[in-house]
């Protein structure tokens, strides 16, 4: 089926966080995508709307069937459902299992530059932020295990916040590093969050590992956050899960969840859901290729302008270094051109200089922030 990604579609309209700017600005920052979420969940919202009863809901079996379907037909992975539980957001299911693990003042590592909403849910736990930086030699990321050792090794450290795949960094984890991650962690008595919630969107031809698939050990030690809403475009309707395949975590982790009020159903969340994993992948696949393509086309002309574009396999999010070290650049591109991408600093320290590119957008959007890029690079 031929699906459309090159309407350009006026988000100006109901208060789109992403397209808050002025109107001759290009936003090319918030993660979420610019075009109409797949037909079959329409389809499904819209049977929803039609029932015209929207009081206090639950998620129902099927639910938990699309989740375990969609894992184990896609990555191979077989879930217990017994361990999947639903949750209004990554960010705030991340934030009740550090709530759930820590104490106030201990650390939480993070391998920066990394997702910016991390390091609010270790400042909401009253917890430290533990930076390990990813190596980054020759354009390209990985993890520096001699730091990470030493970082896991302090006793007061409980969580590592795994980003799998990375934003921005675009980075798949391959399963010998999750391996060697997850043996690291369990040896210091350290416990992984996964968030996973960019696995699905990943150069054609290439999987993401699920970090709880890896091992007895990973699977034993780890809690994987994972959501339909990157890749369905569904982030506004508030709708993800937490797995934990160990007992007495996940009971910890759904007794925070439901103390802090994240595990409750929006009517609209379940449905959206339920189609998104049932019948909506060939929309991801077309979705992917597209992006990617977009990829291809903004690697060449950053490149050209003169900055460098971080090779990346997953993600919509373009991580660019634009060599300007010591000056907030994004800015500066914003202020000269009205293209608006998000800064390297809000990454952490290591993304001074960088900038993140948002190209899930239709493709007369990215040559108009290309445009822009190339303009305001000549000049910086
Ligand atoms: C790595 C990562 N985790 C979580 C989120 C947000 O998830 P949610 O909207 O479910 O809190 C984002 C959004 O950009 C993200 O990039």
């Amino acid at each position: 089926m031929e699906y459309d990604f090159d309407t350009v579609i006026n988000r100006r309209k109901y208060g789109d966080i992403k397209w808050n700017v002025g109107e001759d600005e290009l936003p090319m920052w918030v993660a979420d995508m610019d075009f109409r979420s797949a037909p079959e969940i329409l389809k499904a919202l819209d049977e929803r709307l039609k029932h015209g009863v929207f009081g206090y809901t639950s998620v129902t079996d099927e639910w938990y069937s699309a989740y375990a379907d969609r894992w184990r037909e896609r990555y191979g992975f077989i879930m217990d459902k017994s361990r999947l539980a639903f949750c209004s957001g990554v960010v705030l299911s991340i934030t009740a299992a550090i709530g759930a693990l820590t104490g106030k003042g201990d650390g939480v590592v993070l391998m920066t530059p990394v997702y910016n909403a991390f390091f609010n849910c270790i400042k909401r736990n009253g917890c430290r932020l533990v930076e390990n930086p990813l190596r980054y030699e020759n354009g390209a990321y990985s993890v520096d295990f001699e730091d990470l050792e030493k970082k896991l090794s302090d006793p007061a450290v409980k969580v590592l916040i795994l980003c799998n795949p990375h934003n921005p960094v675009g980075k798949i984890w391959d399963k010998e590093t999750l391996k060697k991650i997850g043996s690291l962690c369990k040896s210091h008595g350290v416990t992984v969050i996964s968030d996973e919630i960019h696995c699905d969107i990943t150069r054609p031809g290439m999987k993401y590992t699920p970090f709880c698939s890896v091992s007895e050990e990973c699977a034993g030690n780890c809690i994987m956050c994972i959501a339909p809403t990157k890749t369905f475009n569904l982030a506004g309707l508030h709708t993800a899960a937490v797995y934990v395949p160990d007992k007495s975590l996940f009971d910890k982790v759904r007794e925070k969840m439901s103390e802090n009020g994240c595990d409750e159903v929006n009517a609209f969340a379940e449905p959206a859901a339920v189609a998104a994993y049932k019948y909506c992948g060939e929309w991801a696949d077309r979705m992917c290729e597209y992006v990617f393509e977009n990829r291809r086309i903004a690697e060449e002309a950053v490149n050209a302008a003169g900055a460098k574009a971080i090779k990346g396999d997953a993600t919509y999010l373009l991580w660019i270094d634009t060599g300007v070290r010591g000056a907030d650049v994004s800015k500066i591109i914003r202020e000269k051109t009205g293209l608006y991408m998000n800064s390297g600093l809000s990454y952490g320290a290591p993304g001074d200089g960088f900038v993140r590119m948002n190209l899930a957008c239709p493709r007369s959007v990215l040559y108009d922030g290309l445009d822009r890029f190339a303009r305001a690079v000549k000049a910086l």
